[in-house]
């Protein structure tokens, strides 16, 4: 079963084909940017992540190409305006980041800024109410739950997007059904698992995601959130700030 989360870096990569420079937000250690590095050629790459760590391995992952690379340290959700340049990409791709994100208002002015004219943004993450059935089947005595990630819905995606003048060509959100044997299951929630369960022996994490698969059987729906909009002419100069 391949990782749901991983599969749309193909699907963004694709769609940017010739686009450069390409903004990565919450690009991560580079995943996602080693692929674009291959797309693109000769072109550049913007990578932005809150964690100086990241940036430091996407860097090092990227080696004698890295010089192709422009690493931003910044918050997204505060203004990019003063970080980057207006204008200064042509596309922004970002994968498994929105849910993360406290202020869509924020990111979507900054896109506004950050992008050039007829930019593309193409984003997709977790959804709301993402993996649901399995934090359902984990209240099980002894496991404490972590931070979820925040989740704004699709609908404020696409007001925040639409307010700063942006054209949302798509929005919607996917439902993947997470149908796996057994012994692909188990591995999975494990995964998931694992930051909740620090103090458990390796055995009791195994013995939990067994008896949570049985109960489960295969219920599991992944919900992907997938967004594509592109930045209109028109609303480049002089549009009111919100
Ligand atoms: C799950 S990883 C995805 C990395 C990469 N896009 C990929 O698909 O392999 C999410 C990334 O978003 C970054 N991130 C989360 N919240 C952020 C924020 N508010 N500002 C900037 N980066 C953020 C994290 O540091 C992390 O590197």
């Amino acid at each position: 079963m391949p990782h749901p989360r991983y599969t749309p870096h193909r699907q963004a990569v694709d769609q940017q084909k010739y686009r450069s420079p390409a903004g990565v937000l919450g690009c991560g250690h580079g995943r996602l940017v080693g692929r674009l590095l291959e797309a693109i050629p000769r072109g550049r790459i913007v990578g932005v992540d809150r964690m100086p760590a990241m940036l430091e391995e996407l860097r090092r992952r990227a080696g004698t190409q890295a010089d192709r690379i422009t690493c931003v340290e910044a918050d997204l959700d505060v203004p990019l305006e003063g970080i980057l340049p207006e204008g200064s990409v042509d596309a922004a791709i970002s994968v498994a980041t929105l849910h993360w994100l406290q202020k869509p208002r924020v990111l979507a002015a900054s896109l506004r800024h950050v992008l050039r004219p007829q930019g593309m943004l193409i984003a997709e993450s977790p959804a709301e109410g993402n993996l649901h059935e399995v934090w359902e089947g984990l209240r099980m005595p002894g496991v404490k739950q972590m931070p979820r990630a925040r989740y704004s819905s699709a609908a404020v995606w696409r007001d925040e997007l639409h307010n700063h003048g942006l054209v949302v060509e798509q929005l919607e959100v996917r439902r993947i059904p997470l149908v796996a044997s057994k012994d692909v299951m188990v591995p999975y929630l494990l995964l998931l698992l694992d930051p909740m369960l620090t103090a458990a022996a390796v055995e009791d994490k195994w013995s939990l995601a067994s008896e949570l698969c049985d109960l489960l059987e295969n219920r599991v729906v992944y919900r992907r959130l997938l967004v594509g909009a592109r930045l209109a002419f028109e609303h480049v100069r002089g549009w009111p700030a919100s």
